[in-house]
C-alpha cells in the first residue's frame, strides 16, 4: 500500500487525486491547495462521497504532504512551481515525483529536486471520470520497477502512453487542451441540432453518443478515419452535403491551427519559466 501526495488540488489535481484514492494499492491520498475553503471544481466528481474517498486528506501543508507520502504528484500552475519545488525539495529524496505541469522541462525539475526520480506527464480533464489519456516522459534515474509504479498511478485515472520529452508541448496542445476543443465541437453540434428542430436534450444525447461511438469504433476496428468517412458518404447523399460545408468552412485547417497555436503557447510558457529560473 502506498501514500500519494498531490501538490495543487485544483481542477486536474483533485481529479487525479480522487481517482487514485479508488485504488486498493493506495492507503491515503494527501491533496494540498492554498485555500481549503475555495469551492471545488465545477465538474461533479462521480466518485465523491464513496467509501474510498475517506482516504483523502486535504491540507495546505506541502512539506507535510510530500514527507508523509511515497510518491508525489505536482499539479500547480507553472507560475507557482518555483515556490512549491523549494518547499518540497528535501522531502522528495528517492521518491517518484510526477509533474503534471505544462511546459516545465524534466531537467528543470531534476535541478530543483536533485534527489527525486522525475516524471513529466500531461493528462487531460477526463481524469475526473478515470478516462484521461496521459502522455509521459521519464527522467534519467528511474528503474523498471519505478516505471511500473508510474504506469499504475497514471492508469488509475485513464490510459497512458510514453513519448519523448520534446513532444510534450505538442501533447499539451493536442490532448491536454483537447477536451476544450471537443466541448466546442459538441456545443456547435447541439446548436446545429436545435437549428434543425431537435429538442436540446435529444440533440445532446445524439451528439455525445455519436462522438464516443465513433471514437470507440475507430479505436477498436483500427479502420482509418478516411475509410470510415468514405463508408458513410454515399453519392449525392446527406453526409457529403454536410462534409462539403465543413470543408468550405476550413474545418480541418481551423483544427490544425488551434492545436498549433496551443502548442506554441505551451512553448512560450516553457521559455518564460526557463528565463526566470
Ligand atoms: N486543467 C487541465 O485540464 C490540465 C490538464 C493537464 C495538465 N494541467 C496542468 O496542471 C496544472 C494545474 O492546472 P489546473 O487547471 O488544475 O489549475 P488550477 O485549477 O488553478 O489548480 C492549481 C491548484 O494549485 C494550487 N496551488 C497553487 N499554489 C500552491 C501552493 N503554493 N501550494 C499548494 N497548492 C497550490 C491552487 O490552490 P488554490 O486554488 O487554493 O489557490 C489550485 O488548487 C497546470 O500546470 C496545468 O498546465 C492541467
Amino acid at each position: 500500500m502506498i501514500v500519494v501526495a498531490v501538490i495543487g488540488g485544483g481542477k486536474i489535481g483533485e481529479a487525479v487525486g480522487r481517482s487514485i484514492a479508488k485504488s486498493d494499492k493506495v492507503s491515503r491520498v494527501i491533496i494540498t491547495r492554498r485555500n481549503l475553503t475555495k469551492s471545488r471544481t465545477a465538474l461533479t466528481h462521480p466518485l465523491a462521497g464513496e467509501d474510498h474517498q475517506k482516504k483523502i486528506e486535504f491540507t495546505t501543508d506541502n512539506k507535510h504532504a510530500a514527507s508523509k507520502s511515497d510518491l508525489v504528484i505536482i499539479a500547480v500552475k507553472a507560475g507557482d512551481a518555483k515556490q512549491v519545488l523549494e518547499e518540497i525539495s528535501k522531502s522528495c529524496r528517492d521518491k517518484i515525483v510526477i509533474s503534471l505541469m505544462a511546459a516545465i522541462a524534466i531537467k528543470r525539475l531534476e535541478n530543483a529536486l536533485p534527489e527525486a526520480k522525475i516524471v513529466r506527464a500531461m493528462p487531460n480533464i477526463a481524469a475526473v471520470i478515470g478516462e484521461a489519456i496521459t502522455a509521459y516522459s521519464l527522467g534519467h534515474n528511474l528503474t523498471k520497477q519505478d516505471e511500473d509504479e508510474v504506469k499504475f498511478v497514471l492508469g488509475s485515472f485513464g490510459d497512458s502512453i510514453e513519448v519523448q520529452e520534446p513532444l510534450m508541448d505538442a501533447v499539451t496542445g493536442l490532448s491536454g487542451s483537447g477536451p476544450g476543443y471537443i466541448a466546442v465541437l459538441i456545443e456547435a453540434m447541439v446548436s446545429a441540432g436545435l437549428k434543425v428542430g431537435l429538442p436540446r436534450d435529444v440533440a445532446f444525447k445524439l451528439v455525445t453518443k455519436t462522438l464516443t461511438g465513433t471514437a470507440d469504433l475507430l479505436e477498436n476496428s483500427k479502420v482509418h478515419p478516411a475509410e470510415l468517412r468514405d463508408t458513410v458518404t454515399t453519392p449525392a447523399g446527406t453526409t457529403i452535403a454536410g462534409i462539403y460545408e465543413l470543408e468550405k468552412g476550413s474545418f480541418r485547417t481551423s483544427i490544425m491551427n488551434a492545436v498549433e497555436a496551443a502548442t506554441l503557447a505551451a512553448e512560450k510558457v516553457a521559455k518564460k519559466f526557463d528565463s526566470e529560473s
